[in-house]
């Protein structure tokens, strides 16, 4: 059974392990049952049993007091790049659950199935989107993850520039201070309320406000080389109609802008700067993850 599931971005500035966008740049994975454990299509590193995809599908089944001895999985296609702030280890762990919700009818809802596989996640804000679709906002309340859906203008455009340098979100987690002050959070909170009705209405004006961030992105930058260069060349050329933050935990950033002709230029202008990395206008998923056998 083939699971495609769509790559997402997170944070969106201030909405740090909250908010999340489902985009269409997907993985596909074929799961089959079987007792014993084999994964093909990826590097050797990643056959063993603490395989994300098998971590999700094994969560899923101990959800209902089950135990998974193992199940075929292949990589079939895998386009959401890895340690780049895309949600390549979300995509991963939602897939193995999904597979094994419907291959062993466990009959576990969409809700359930974020919270199985927030546990090993960490966070729900890059799951969200992926099991939902469309823009999230997530959070946990002890074991449980909560979840809402937000319109997204259909103006905008997502522009994902991607670093040819990983950056593990272990490292850019460890980067991050433990207490922020009563300023800094107040600074948070209201930017993220703002961000969800500029995102809502492509309010490109209240986005540029919005978006502004001090929790993660300031500790965050120094650890991706070039990504002032690209905050610096959408504020030049998007003359007000473009903003950037980075994507999820990095190293991937994300351009935000109303304007086709903004994202062009921005795109021409990162690949002159920098040849390796790529520059991929991706629209908004808005079905999240879907199966062949799903209702
Ligand atoms: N919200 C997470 C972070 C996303 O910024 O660390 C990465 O998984």
């Amino acid at each position: 059974m083939i699971v495609k599931v769509p790559a997402s971005t997170s944070n969106l500035g201030p909405g740090f392990d909250c908010l999340g966008i489902a985009l269409k740049l997907y993985n596909r994975i074929n799961f089959e049952k079987s007792d014993r454990l084999l994964i093909t299509g990826c590097d050797a590193r990643y056959c063993g049993a603490d395989n994300l995809a098998f971590a999700g599908y094994r969560a899923a089944m101990k959800a209902r007091g089950l135990t998974a001895e193992g199940v075929r999985i292949d990589f079939r296609e895998t386009c959401i790049p890895v340690s780049r702030g895309l949600g390549s280890s979300a995509a991963l762990i939602s897939a193995g659950a999904f597979a094994a919700n419907e291959l062993h009818g466990l009959h576990l809802s969409r809700e359930e199935l974020l919270s199985v596989c927030t546990r090993i996640e960490g966070h729900p804000d890059n799951l969200a989107p992926m099991i939902y679709g469309g823009f999230t906002a997530a959070a946990m309340d002890g074991e449980e993850a909560i979840c809402a859906s937000y319109p997204l203008s259909p103006a905008l455009r997502f522009l994902a520039v991607i670093p040819d340098t990983p950056l593990s979100t272990a490292k850019a987690r460890q980067a991050l201070p433990e207490t922020v002050s009563r300023a800094d959070a107040v600074f948070q909170l209201s930017r993220t309320a703002l961000l969800i009705d500029a995102l809502g209405r492509g309010d490109m004006e209240l986005l540029g406000h919005a978006i502004k961030d001090r929790l993660h992105q300031p500790y965050r930058l120094p650890l991706i080389p070039g990504a002032e260069k690209v905050f610096a060349l959408a504020e030049k050329l998007g003359g007000g109609r473009a903003c950037a933050c980075i994507s999820g935990a990095g190293s991937t950033l994300l351009l935000i802008s109303d304007s086709d002709a903004v994202i062009r230029a921005c795109s021409k202008a990162v690949l002159e700067n920098f040849p390796a990395w790529k520059a991929l206008t991706l629209e908004p998923d808005t079905e999240g993850i879907t199966l062949p056998l799903s209702d």
